[in-house]
């Protein structure tokens, strides 16, 4: 899809070393650059090519992500900061009492959802154990703005870094699961994931240029409600938007789906936290 005047303006912009934007453009972030395309992973039988859902955003979605001091996601990853210190439960403890640094999670979002004990795990579900388990503490809503700012800081952790989540072993019931969901028709609309993000991706559906479905960047911000989305939270928009009823939250169905569509992602780079529309 590269024309001759897009090219053109590429070149112009990497000469005048501005931060550039559009469908060829290059993600980077202070320096560091991003896989944004990346040859599918084995197991994809119907795409060759997987794509960051940056690519398919708007000039100006783009550059709210090419700087930090743009994007409004980190006023929130701030907030967690904050959390992180905070006592919470019986057991006078904040997540600082325990971990050193909010660093140490570097390579979690990349590797996650993974299976322990025969369970699926997400970093929501870590999360709440520690608070719990160990703090004493009521679970996070699932979605909610603490756990949402949370997960997003401890995802950030990884930003940069290839996803590589498992499949094989204990997970390969899970993504089985996750990827029978993800190619069966559902509400009134009668529509799979598939049918937009696997057949349609790069067509527009109404004003919106669609992607592959991708949750590389998840935590993020969408410009849309102004605040930190989590994947299931999108999952949910997008089987309402069919008009379906979507599956809860944290239930077993969104978790396997998380793992089937993270696995369809495995190459790109973390983007955490991301900016869509
Ligand atoms: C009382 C000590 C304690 C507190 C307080 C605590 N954690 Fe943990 N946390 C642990 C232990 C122990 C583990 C399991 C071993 C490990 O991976 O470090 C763990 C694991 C985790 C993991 C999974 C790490 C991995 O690599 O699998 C995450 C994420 C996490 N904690 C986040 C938090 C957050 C966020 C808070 C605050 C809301 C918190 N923890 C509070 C002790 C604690
Ligand atoms: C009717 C078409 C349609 C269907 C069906 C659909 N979506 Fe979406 N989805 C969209 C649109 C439009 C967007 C916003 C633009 C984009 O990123 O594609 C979106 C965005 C997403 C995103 C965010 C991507 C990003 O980079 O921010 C994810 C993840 C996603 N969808 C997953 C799913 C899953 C999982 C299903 C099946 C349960 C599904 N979608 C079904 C239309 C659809």
């Amino acid at each position: 899809m590269r024309t001759l005047l897009a090219s053109v303006g590429i070149a112009a912009l990497a000469l005048s070393g501005a931060a550039s934007a559009g469908e060829d453009a290059v993600l980077s972030v202070d320096g560091e650059v991003f896989v944004t395309e990346a040859a599918a992973p084995d197991h994809l039988e119907n795409v060759d090519t997987i794509y960051s859902g940056w690519v398919f955003r708007t000039d100006e979605t783009q550059e709210l992500q090419l700087d930090d001091f743009d994007n409004p996601s980190f006023i929130f990853l701030d907030q967690a900061l904050d959390t992180w210190e905070t006592v919470d439960g019986s057991e006078g403890k904040s997540c600082a009492s325990c971990h050193d640094d909010v660093e140490d999670f570097a390579g979690l979002k990349s590797t996650l959802p993974r299976v322990e004990n025969g369970e699926l795990v997400t970093l929501t579900n870590l999360v709440n154990e520690c608070r719990t388990e160990r703090m004493g503490a009521e679970a996070w809503k699932y979605s909610g703005a603490d756990m949402s700012a949370m997960t997003a800081l401890i995802a950030h952790q990884s930003r940069g870094m290839a996803m590589s989540v498992a499949i094989d072993g204990d997970a390969a019931p899970f993504f089985e699961k996750g990827k029978e969901l993800y190619y069966t028709r559902v509400g009134q609309l009668d529509m799979a994931c598939a049918n937009c993000h696997e057949d349609n991706y790069g067509n527009m559906i109404r004003a919106d240029h669609l992607s592959q479905g991708q949750t590389n960047g998840f935590p993020l911000y969408r410009l849309k409600n102004a605040k930190i989305n989590t994947t299931h939270g999108r999952f949910k928009g997008c089987m309402s938007n069919i008009r379906a009823t979507p599956f809860k939250e944290g239930s077993p169905e969104f978790k396997a789906l998380e793992l089937y569509v993270a696995s369809r992602g495995n190459g790109l780079s973390v983007e955490t936290p991301a900016v869509r529309n």
